[in-house]
């Protein structure tokens, strides 16, 4: 999969998709991200990409023109399957969107600040809004990280074991089950028996029954949306 990312601020992306999982997606060549910096695209010799908004009011909004020849370029490169403007107003994110996104080829991610972006760089080009919650960041970026690091951790190889992305919290509408590792006794708090008694089918039967009990307690609502 490509991931292409026009963003003010490349540097706010380079560390959090240059480590870990998502760096080592990148070193199996099942990944690859490219940052875009907008301010090559600026207008003027101070390479302006933001101005003042039409009606008054506080806040600076990204011109239309910047943005528009970055994305005319790229989309004369390839095919993009998603065009996607990371904004409070979009889309909440969910673990569904994601999956589904994590099968596409290519990606295109623009990261709004200030005000935004005008609003007919939104009509024109971009085919999904995603929120990553109800709060305002100061710009997309580290929304755009977290959509990278949830898409990119899902692509077939990218996990050391396959199916452990299946377990995860929010698959299948469940909170993941509790989890342990050595010592079985810490401080008097023990690991649950069944956890240590290499019956496999048991096991599963345990981790399903905390799952749903811990999605009873914690997020009922998800339950309502699996019905
Ligand atoms: N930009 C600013 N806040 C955001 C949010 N919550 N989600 C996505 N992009 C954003």
């Amino acid at each position: 999969m490509r991931i292409d990312i026009i963003t003010v601020l490349p540097e706010l992306l380079e560390s959090p998709l240059g480590h870990s999982i998502m760096q080592r997606a990148k070193d199996k060549g099942l990944l690859e991200v490219h940052l875009h910096n907008l301010r090559d695209y600026g207008i003027g010799k101070h390479k302006q990409v933001d101005d003042y908004q039409y009606g008054g009011g506080a806040g600076m909004v990204m011109m239309c023109e910047p943005l528009a020849n970055c994305i005319e370029d790229l989309f004369a490169e390839r095919q993009y399957d998603h065009c996607i403007y990371m904004t409070p107003d979009g889309q909440t994110l969910k673990q569904g969107m994601v999956n589904q996104l994590s099968l596409n080829e290519n990606l295109l991610i623009i990261c709004g600040h200030y005000k935004g972006i005008d609003e007919r760089i939104r009509e024109k080009y971009v085919s999904l809004e995603i929120s990553i919650g109800d709060y305002v960041l100061s710009g997309g970026e580290l929304a755009a990280a977290v959509l990278v690091d949830a898409i990119g951790r899902l692509i077939p190889g990218v996990l050391n074991d396959e199916t452990s992305a299946l377990f995860d919290s929010h698959q299948d509408n469940l909170l993941a089950p509790p989890v342990y590792t050595r010592p079985s006794d810490f401080q008097g708090m023990q690991v649950p028996d069944i956890l240590l008694s290499g019956n496999d089918a048991k096991i599963e039967e345990w981790r399903f029954e905390q799952a749903v009990e811990r999605t009873r307690q914690r997020r009922p609502d998800m339950l309502e949306e699996g019905e």
